[in-house]
């Protein structure tokens, strides 16, 4: 692919990282970030030009003015959305969001009609679901970024245990990007080594929670939320497909019959590639695990629900 072209909605702190992120490793050739913040867009994007005179390989980096702007984008990174503040209810939040995932969507469905969209925003399953309700697109064009974000706050909570195997640990989290997101140490492994030969059933369990919680905890002491993590969480996304090498790494998609549900986005082991999901991998849960699926996938539909309620998809 020549001139590859990545536009990120939402030049706040994640967008703004993700774009250092690929501009620091040359991923493609041009990142355009679009904000509805035009000056922080503007700026954020002058100041990422100017870090990459000293970046392996040139990308230019750019602002666009207008969501016209963000046009021929191979992938666009939907970022943009606004925090919950203290007088919001959940419902509140995922309205207001939703809102401004279908302006961004449609803008994506005119300017870039070809791209894979690349879902960030929170609630991040449910807003992954309105991506595709909204385009209409084949779901292998809609990806949801979350597995591989929650993979890595797994694979630091292993590492701060067992002391060992930095950048060597495989670490799978199913589920949705939430409360009841499912890390599964029965097939993780550090440096190949299966985690649950290395690790007691109690440090387990603390790294199950500590990962469940690890957005959270940097909030509390940020007092926002992480971007670092999660901005160099889309880059390898972004490069897997442009390049497409094909990787598995768990990510929100909609299932079509897979894992028994349908209609809903959660986050399962794909294979992603140029198509964006090239595949689902169908892992084989036990009992429990099955039952966990179900609590998370409903938790979803909950917030799916919240949206037809309000006639949202009319
Ligand atoms: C987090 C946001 C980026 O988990 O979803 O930190």
């Amino acid at each position: 692919m020549v001139g590859r072209k990545v536009g990120i909605v939402g030049a706040g702190f994640v967008g703004a990282t993700a774009a250092y992120s690929l501009a620091m490793l040359g991923t493609c050739h041009e990142v355009i970030l679009y904000d509805i913040n035009t000056d922080l867009a503007i700026g954020k994007a002058i100041d990422i030009a100017q870090s990459t005179n000293y970046s392996p390989k040139g990308t230019i980096v750019s602002a666009a003015k207008t969501a016209k702007d963000l046009v021929d984008c191979d992938i666009v990174v939907i970022t943009a959305g606004v925090p919950r503040k203290s007088d919001m209810t959940r419902e509140d939040l995922l309205l207001i969001n939703a809102k401004i995932m279908k302006d961004v969507i449609n803008n994506i469905m005119k300017y870039s009609p070809n791209s894979i969209i690349l879902c960030v925003s929170n609630p991040l399953d449910v807003m992954t679901y309105v991506a595709h309700k909204i385009t209409n697109w084949d779901r292998h064009r809609i990806i949801g970024m979350a597995g591989a974000l929650d993979g890595s706050r797994m694979a630091y909570q292993i590492h701060k245990i067992v002391g060992y195997g930095a950048g060597q640990t495989k670490a799978i989290v199913i589920g949705d990007h939430g409360q009841n997101m499912i890390s599964l140490p029965q097939i993780s492994t550090v440096g190949g080594v299966p985690l649950e030969q290395i690790v007691s059933k109690d440090d387990m369990e603390a790294i199950i929670e500590r990962t469940k919680n690890g957005g959270a905890q940097i909030v509390k002491h940020l007092g926002t939320s992480a971007y670092y993590a999660p901005g160099r969480a889309i880059s390898v996304m972004v490069e897997a497909i442009l390049d497409d090498s094909r990787i598995v790494m768990p990510s929100s998609v909609i299932l079509d019959g897979e894992y028994g549900y349908s209609d809903v986005a959660v986050g399962v082991p794909i294979v992603l590639g140029a198509k964006g999901v090239q595949n689902i991998i169908e892992l084989k849960l036990d009992d429990d695990i099955k039952e966990k699926f179900k609590v998370s996938v409903n938790s979803i539909k909950d917030g799916i629900n919240i949206l037809k309620a309000n006639n949202f998809f009319d």
